[in-house]
C-alpha cells in the first residue's frame, strides 16, 4: 500500500527519490507524488494519478525539475481517504507552501482536526486524512516551534496509525519524521541521509539501517541524526540487521519479479530450514521464539490466525501440529476471528502467520488473542515488522524480499517454518519417536532439491496451459494437506490470470458443487500417493462420469493416475503432509503461464496490494 522515500545531503535527490519510489511500487498504489528542496529556499511539487502508471506519468511531468536539489520526499499513495486523483497525491503542502509532507497510516479524528482548522483558517485542498498534519505542523512552527518540535506536539492530538515525513523550503538538509504502528527506517549512505517506510526503498543507498520506534521524532541529517519521544527524551534507535542486497530486489534478468521468486525458492526454504533441524536426529532448534520446552510442552491448543496464502500455509500447519505433536489446532482467516468470540487463554498458542508482518486483520487477530490472555507467536519474511515487535516471539521466514504481488517463495518458506515449528512442539511434548522424527527431519532437509525439480518442470507446466488454459472455470480438488494445496492453486489463478477457480475438498463436491461440473470444466486434482490416494482417485472418476476434464497433480512417473487424467503435473513425491512445499510450484507456475497468455500483468495484478494495511 502506501511507501514513503525521503532523502537529504544527496547529488541527485530526485534520482534516488525516483528509485526508491520504483522499488515501492510492489506494495501496490493509484499515485505517486515527490517534493524537492530547490536550493533556491522553494518546494518544487510535482504529483500522478494516472492509472497504474503513475510513475511513468511522474517521470514525464519532471523535466522542469530544480537543479542542485540536495533532498526531498516522495510517496507512493493507495487510496483510502480520498479518490485516486492528482489533488489527492501526496506530498502534501501547508498553506504558506515551505512545509511538504507525506504521509502512511490512517488519521482516524481527521474530521475533527479539520473543522478546527478549517475554522482557525486554514484551506484544504485534498480530501485526504493526511492533510491535517502538516496545518498542524504549520501552526505549530508559526507558534515558535523548530520542525522536530512542532511534529512532536502534535502527535498527542493525532489518532490512528501513522509513518510521516516532512521538509521544510527553509531547511533543505533536514528531513524530520515520526511513526505510529506504520513503519519507518532510516540510515546514511555516502554523505546522504535516507529514510523511507520499506527497507526495499533504501537498499544500496543506505550503509546501515535503523528502525523508528512508536511514538518517537526523528531529525535526520546528512552524517547525524537524533531521535526523541513525545517529551523531548532521546531515545536510542534500534540497529536494523538486513539479510540482503540491493540485488535481490532487483529482477536479475528475468523477465518478472514472479519468475524470479519462484526461482529462488530452493534458496528461500533452505535458508528457513537453516540451522533450525539436524536431519541426522530430528532435533530443532528454534531458540529465536523465546518460548521454552516447559512452556510448550504446556500448550494445550495452537491456532493460527492469518490471510491468503499465509492462511493456506497455515492449515497444513494446522495439520501437521495434529499430526505429529497430537495437539489440538485451528487456522482461521484472521479476518473471521478477530471479530468472534474466540476462546483463547493462556493455554493457548496463537500463530500468526504473514508475509508482510503488517497485514492490518492478522495484526489485529493477533493483538486480540494476546489482549484475551492467550501467547501468540509471528510467523513473519520481514525483520522488526510490526508483528514481530508484537507478538511473544517470532520465527523468522529467510526468503529475501518479495517483490511480485502474489506470494511464492514466502508462502514456500512458510510452509517449510511451520512444520519445523510442528515438529518442535511434537518433540517438547514426546509425541514422536525420535526415529520418526528423524525420518520427518530428513524429509523436509530434502525439499529444497525436491522444489528445483518441480521447477525443472516448467515445460509440462506450459503444455498444459497451452491446453486448457483458456477455459473460463476452473476447480481445485484435495484432501488432507492437498486442500489448502488446491486452495493455494485457485487463489493463484484468480489473482494472476482473473479466471474464476474454485477450490473445494475432493469429497464434498458431491454435496452441491458437482451440480455445476459439465463438459469443459477443468477440474485441477491433487492427486500425489497418499493414505487418501484411491478416495482421490473415486473423486475424479465422479468428476470425469460429468465431462470434466481432469488435469491431475500427481507423483513422478504414476501412471496410474496419469491412466485417469487427461493431463498430469508431475512433483517429486514427498511424505504427506510436506508435499504442498513442492507441489504449489507447478501450480504457481500454472497460473503465470494462464495469466501470460491472458496479457496480464504478473508483478502487479490489478486491484490487489502486496501490503493489505486496511481492514
Ligand atoms: C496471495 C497473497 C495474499 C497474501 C495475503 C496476506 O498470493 O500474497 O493472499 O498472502 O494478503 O499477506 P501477508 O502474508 O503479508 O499477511
Amino acid at each position: 500500500m502506501c511507501g514513503i522515500i525521503g532523502v537529504a545531503g544527496a547529488h541527485d535527490a530526485l534520482g534516488v527519490l525516483l528509485g526508491g519510489l520504483e522499488r515501492l511500487e510492489y506494495r501496490g498504489y493509484d499515485s505517486a507524488g515527490v517534493a524537492l528542496v530547490a536550493p533556491d529556499g522553494v518546494l518544487w511539487r510535482r504529483r500522478s494519478a494516472e492509472r497504474a502508471t503513475s510513475l511513468v506519468h511522474l517521470e514525464a511531468a519532471l523535466p522542469d525539475a530544480p537543479a542542485g536539489s540536495t533532498s526531498g520526499i516522495g510517496h507512493t499513495r493507495w487510496a483510502t481517504h480520498g479518490a485516486p486523483t492528482v489533488a489527492n497525491a501526496h506530498p502534501h503542502l501547508d498553506c504558506t507552501g515551505h512545509l511538504a509532507l507525506v504521509h502512511n497510516g490512517i488519521i482516524e479524528n481527521h474530521r475533527a482536526l479539520m473543522a478546527e482548522l478549517v475554522e482557525r483558517g486554514h484551506a484544504f485542498t485534498s480530501e485526504t486524512d493526511s492533510e491535517v498534519l502538516v496545518h498542524l505542523v504549520e501552526e505549530a512552527r508559526a507558534a515558535g516551534a523548530d520542525l522536530a518540535e512542532a511534529l512532536r506536539t502534535i502527535l498527542d492530538r493525532v489518532h490512528g496509525d501513522f509513518a510521516v515525513a516532512v521538509v521544510a523550503a527553509d531547511q533543505p538538509d533536514l528531513l524530520v519524521a515520526a511513526r505510529r504502528t506504520s513503519p519507518l527506517v532510516f540510515g546514511h549512505g555516502a554523505g546522504v541521509a535516507v529514510l523511507a517506510s520499506d527497507v526495499a526503498a533504501v537498499l544500496g543507498t543506505a550503509e546501515a539501517l535503523h528502525a523508528l520506534g512508536d511514538d518517537e521524532v526523528l531529525a535526520l541529517r546528512p552524517g547525524r541524526f537524533s531521535v526523541t519521544d513525545l517529551a523531548g527524551r532521546p531515545v536510542a534507535p534500534r540497529p536494523l540487521e538486513v539479510r540482503y542486497g540491493l540485488e535481490a530486489a532487483r529482477k536479475g534478468g528475468f523477465d518478472d519479479f514472479m519468475s524470479k521468486e519462484m526461482a529462488e525458492q530452493p534458496h528461500a526454504v533452505a535458508d528457513t530450514l537453516l540451522g533450525r533441524l539436524d536431519p541426522a536426529t530430528g532435533a530443532t532448534d528454534l531458540e529465536e521464539l523465546a518460548l521454552g520446552r516447559d512452556q510448550l510442552a504446556g500448550v494445550e491448543r495452537v491456532v493460527f490466525v492469518a490471510c491468503g496464502s499465509s492462511y493456506h500455509a497455515s492449515l497444513v500447519g494446522r495439520q501437521a501440529v495434529e499430526a505429529w505433536a497430537h495437539l489440538p489446532a485451528e487456522a482461521e482467516v484472521a479476518s473471521e476471528f478477530r471479530y468472534r468470540d474466540a476462546v483463547v487463554g493462556p493455554e493457548v498458542l496463537v500463530v500468526a502467520v504473514s508475509q508482510s508482518g503488517e497485514s492490518a486483520d492478522t495484526l489485529h487477530a493477533l493483538r486480540e488473542a494476546r489482549r484475551r490472555g492467550a501467547r501468540a507467536i509471528t510467523v513473519t519474511n520481514v525483520v522488526d515488522s510490526l508483528m514481530a515487535r508484537e507478538a511473544d516471539g517470532v520465527l523468522y521466514t529467510r526468503a529475501g524480499p518479495e517483490i511480485g504481488v502474489a506470494s511464492t517463495k514466502c508462502h514456500l518458506a512458510q510452509l517449510a517454518i511451520l512444520e519445523v515449528l510442528a515438529l518442535h512442539l511434537a518433540r517438547a511434548r514426546d509425541a514422536l519417536s525420535p526415529a520418526t522424527a528423524g525420518e520427518l527431519a530428513g524429509a523436509l532437509a530434502g525439499v529444497p532439491a525436491a522444489i528445483e525439480q518441480a521447477l525443472g518442470r516448467a515445460a509440462q507446466v506450459a503444455a498444459v496451459a497451452d491446453r486448457f488454459g483458456g477455459a473460463e472455470h476452473f476447480y481445485f480438488l484435495g484432501r488432507r494437506a492437498g486442500l489448502p494445496l488446491a486452495m493455494e492453486g485457485a487463489l493463484k489463478l484468480k489473482e494472476l490470470a482473473y479466471v474464476r477457480a474454485e477450490a473445494y475438498p475432493a469429497g464434498e463436491m458431491k454435496h452441491g458443487p458437482i451440480a455445476l461440473i459439465e463438459p469443459g470444466s477443468v477440474v485441477v486434482a491433487m492427486a500425489t500417493r497418499g493414505p487418501l490416494w484411491d478416495k482421490v482417485a473415486a473423486n475424479i472418476a465422479e468428476m470425469r462420469a460429468r465431462g470434466a476434464t481432469i488435469v491431475a497433480v500427481c507423483d513422478d512417473g504414476d501412471e496410474e493416475t496419469a491412466a485417469i487424467a487427461d493431463a498430469v503435473l508431475e512433483v517429486p513425491p514427498l511424505p504427506e503432509l510436506l508435499v504442498p512445499l513442492a507441489a504449489a510450484v507447478p501450480l504457481q507456475r500454472f497460473a503465470y503461464e494462464v495469466a501470460r497468455r491472458r496479457g496480464h500483468d504478473v508483478d502487479r495484478p490489478r486491484n490487489l496490494a502486496k501490503v493489505v494495511t486496511v481492514e
